[in-house]
């Protein structure tokens, strides 16, 4: 069994670890420093084309073309790049033990590495129906969504149910970009979600009424209140139908699952410190070990802005905290100081032809604005108000200024002389901040 050593060791090779070499590049990593270890077959990519461009029927997004960093604009790090920086990229690795203790690294295939600093950047795993016990939940037919070869099984299966019946299980964010890119690819898509609104863990139910009526208008069938307690399965084992625990079954030639995702923590088990699912850390990625930092969606770190300590499974998040961590660890290299980590977050989605993002914090009473049905132009949004302040900004369909005016306003934090006037005020408000 092979051993080697090196000064610094990504262990993922996922959104902030590709994110992180580039930093580490930026602060002047020697050749042969750094190793990133990947339980994925490619370098790093932008994770969130898998739900968007690369399903598309036309024109589809494909490697190279969405490496790291373009979906923030930066350069984009194809293979070549890690080898000319002397960047080496361990891939179709997977790493099943991390000792902490003697900083070793051992792999499925029985090989070690060890470090001086560790940069876990593990991310998320999608939680499976058959964590809630649901019967059938590992049938032919039915997908899961967080990595390339995910995706590419799932092309293979749009392309061979073509017309077919989609069944979408999930309201959040997979279900909907899901139910939208399938529907793009002409398939019947269902979508099914227990609440009574689509993404209950951000829109508010005026919200979601928009998103809604947009995805009946364009054919997607929407079923609530209920979720799949089970599937019905042809003579091969491949899903026919799904069973919902209301006594309802929906035709299904492919079921697509997103019911959220899991913090990859289980190699750090009792080693490192957890909070809230994920890995405690400071504002500068360090977790309770002197030489492991945590990045991306496993770390939780301290919101400054809201003063608690907060999870967060998006990329800005993900690319931000790893470029914090790695000038956090070249910084003490150094004797030097930095800022602590700052973030304010910053949600997105794209489906169809609608874009939203959303800055800040979802608490408090909410004002909507915009809102006009017979509108060509789909601009809509909503105030987020605790305390007298506006603490976060919901924007359909802003263009570039407004979507960055949405994000003063949501870190500033402008105190509002009435919720009334801030009514009819609307969009309006956010060039006065
Ligand atoms: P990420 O999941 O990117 O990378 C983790 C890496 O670690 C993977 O390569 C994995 O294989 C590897 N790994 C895990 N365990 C390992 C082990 N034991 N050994 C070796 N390697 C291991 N966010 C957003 O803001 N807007 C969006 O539009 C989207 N869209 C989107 C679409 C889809 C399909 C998904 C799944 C997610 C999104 N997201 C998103 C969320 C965003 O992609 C996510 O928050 C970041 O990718 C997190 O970055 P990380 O580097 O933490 O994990
Ligand atoms: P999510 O948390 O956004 O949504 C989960 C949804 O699952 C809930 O809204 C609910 O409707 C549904 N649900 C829960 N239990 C259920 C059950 N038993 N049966 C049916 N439905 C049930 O998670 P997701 O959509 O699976 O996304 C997975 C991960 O990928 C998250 O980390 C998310 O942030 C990330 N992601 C983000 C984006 C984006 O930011 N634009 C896009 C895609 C994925």
């Amino acid at each position: 069994m092979a051993s080697a050593a090196y000064k610094y060791i990504i262990v993922g090779g996922g959104v902030s670890a590709g994110y992180a070499a580039r930093e580490f590049v930026n602060q002047g990593v020697k050749s042969g420093e750094l190793a990133i270890i990947s339980k994925e077959a490619v370098a790093p990519y932008e994770r969130p084309a898998l739900s968007k461009a690369y399903l598309f029927p036309e024109n589809a997004a494909r490697l190279p073309g969405f490496h790291v960093c373009v979906g923030s604009g930066g350069e984009r790090l194809a293979p070549e790049w890690y080898a000319e920086k002397g960047i080496e990229l361990i891939l179709d690795t997977e790493v099943v033990k991390a000792d902490i203790a003697t900083k070793t690294l051992t792999t499925s295939a029985g090989n070690s590495f060890k470090y001086d600093v560790l940069v876990a950047a593990t991310g998320s795993t999608f939680i499976k129906l058959s964590d809630f016990g649901v019967a059938g939940a590992d049938s032919k037919g039915i997908y899961y969504l967080r990595e390339i070869r995910e995706a590419d099984s799932l092309i293979e299966a749009i392309k061979s149910k073509k017309d077919g019946h989609a069944v979408v299980v999930g309201g959040g964010y997979i279900g909907l970009e899901l139910a939208a890119v399938l529907t793009m690819n002409k398939l019947q898509v269902t979508m099914v979600y227990p609440e009574p609104w689509c993404m209950p863990r951000l829109f508010t139910s005026d919200i979601a009424s928009f998103y809604e009526g947009y995805y009946l208008s364009k054919g997607v069938k929407i079923v609530k209140g209920t979720v799949a307690s089970g599937f019905e399965l042809d003579a091969e084992g491949h899903v026919t139908a799904v069973k919902l625990k209301d006594g309802r079954e929906l035709a299904a030639d492919i079921v697509i699952v997103g019911v959220g995702a899991r913090p990859l923590t289980t190699l750090f088990k009792g080693q490192l410190e957890e909070e809230k699912g994920g890995i405690k850390v400071d504002g500068f990625f360090k977790t309770s070990n002197e030489d492991v930092y945590a990045v991306g969606d496993i770390a939780t770190f301290p919101m400054k802005i809201y003063g608690e300590q907060r999870r967060v499974e998006h990329v800005d998040h993900s690319r931000k905290s790893a470029i914090q961590a790695v000038q956090a660890i070249k910084a003490k290299e150094e004797g030097r100081s930095i800022p602590e980590y700052d973030y304010l977050p910053f949600f997105y989605s794209r489906a169809f032809d609608l874009s939203w993002q959303f800055y800040g914090d979802n608490v408090g009473e909410t004002v909507s604005f915009g809102r006009d049905e017979a509108a060509a132009t789909k601009k809509f949004g909503g105030y987020w108000v605790k305390d007298g302040k506006v603490v976060g900004v919901f924007l359909e369909g802003g263009s570039a200024e407004e979507n960055k005016a949405i994000a003063k306003v949501a870190r500033l934090k402008p105190s509002i002389d009435s919720i009334e006037a801030l009514t009819s005020e609307g969009l309006a408000f956010i060039s006065k901040v």
